[in-house]
């Protein structure tokens, strides 16, 4: 990776214990095991992988809404404008921490849940600006970035429950704009809309990023959506990154099984290749500190003998889910280009 990154996360580890009934941690939920990613500046990094991979604890882990287990967080000068006392963000006052945060916006999945039922939309748009004091000007922010996103002035005065779904992810993206944040992490923006509202949100963003020269990490299950998207992309599969590599290299040169499997699933991903479907269920992050609890992670379930013999001579490749567990370190495979394979 070049080195305009403008966040560069080391090993970073987030385990949450399971605790029995009398309190006692019996085991490790490793949402996210080691991951090293570079952001690099004004481009947009996706993150894909399926629910319960640790997408959404990567992002908590970031702006430090979580504390994490171990690993590090380094900002670039970019963020810090030397006007922080250092560049780990581990190592940040409070104050740092909180002006931190006032440089990265965050949209989350669920427009509905993000906004507040009993707030006007004026308010709800100035929050940022009122809770970070810069109440100046506010009428006419709120006027400008409502604008930015496609609305009036005359939404103002309404409520959420008055817009439809694309409208209300659009506040949402203004409130995140509002205190003129470097990077904008996108949690599943456009997952709870329709495909032709999706499309509109989607260029919304491209054309905010131009005009603000933002950078992006957007988080997907959807490979199309990463695919229009993403200049970059890192697959995420039980808290590890199983394959990073630039958005064209990783559609036309998948190495990793689960990418494989991730983009033979992606309706327009059109190349006249195996189709591959992955067997079983998803399996849980959990580490038993028992050891005599752990089941042998490569070993094939009953549920997944059921599948392979209900798809068998049916032309369809597999992936059992069970051998995906298995774990080898990241290897360069091109230019740029990274995959956990053999
Ligand atoms: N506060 C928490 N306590 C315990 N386990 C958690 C907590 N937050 C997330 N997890 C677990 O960590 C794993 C990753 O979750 P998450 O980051 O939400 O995944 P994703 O966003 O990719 O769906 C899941 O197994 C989830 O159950
Ligand atoms: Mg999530």
């Amino acid at each position: 990776m070049s080195n305009k990154a403008v966040i560069s996360i080391k090993d970073l580890k987030k385990h949450f214990p399971v605790k029995n009934v009398w309190g006692t941690d019996i085991a490790l939920v490793k949402a996210l095991d080691g991951v090293d990613l570079k952001i690099e500046s004004g481009k947009t990094f996706g993150i894909v992988g399926e629910s319960g991979c640790g997408k959404t604890t990567l992002m908590r882990t970031l702006l430090r809404l979580v504390e994490p287990t171990s690993g590090s967080v380094v900002l670039s000068e970019e963020l810090t404008r030397g006007q922080f006392s250092c560049n780990n963000l581990e190592d940040l006052t409070s104050d740092e921490l909180r002006r931190f945060r006032r440089q990265i916006g965050v949209v989350f999945q669920d427009p509905m849940g993000a906004l507040n039922p009993r707030m006007l939309i004026k308010d709800i748009v100035s929050e940022p600006l009122v809770i970070h004091g810069k109440t100046d000007n506010t009428r006419e922010r709120v006027i400008e970035l409502l604008k930015n996103v496609g609305l009036g002035e005359e939404h103002r005065y309404r409520y959420p429950h008055e817009f439809s779904g694309g409208q209300r992810q659009r506040i949402v993206i203004a409130r995140a704009l509002a205190l003129e944040p470097k990077i904008l992490v996108l949690d599943e923006p456009t997952s709870a809309l329709d495909v032709s509202v999706q499309a509109q949100i989607l260029n919304l963003l491209n054309d905010l990023q131009r005009k603000y020269d933002l950078t992006y990490i957007f988080i997907s299950h959807d490979l199309s959506v990463i695919e229009y998207m993403c200049d970059r992309l890192a697959v995420m599969y039980l808290g590890k990154v199983v394959e990073e590599a630039d958005t064209e290299e990783l559609f036309s040169n998948p190495q990793h099984p689960y990418t494989k499997a991730l983009l033979s699933a992606t309706p327009n991903f059109e190349k006249d290749k195996e189709k591959i479907m992955i067997l079983g269920d998803v399996p849980s992050p959990i580490t038993y500190l028992d050891e005599s609890e752990v089941k042998l992670a490569t070993e094939m379930t009953d549920q997944e003998r059921l599948e392979i013999k209900a798809i068998e001579g049916k032309g369809i490749d597999y992936i059992v889910r069970s051998s995906l567990n298995e774990v080898f370190p990241l290897k360069k495979i091109a230019n740029e280009h990274y995959a956990r394979v053999k």
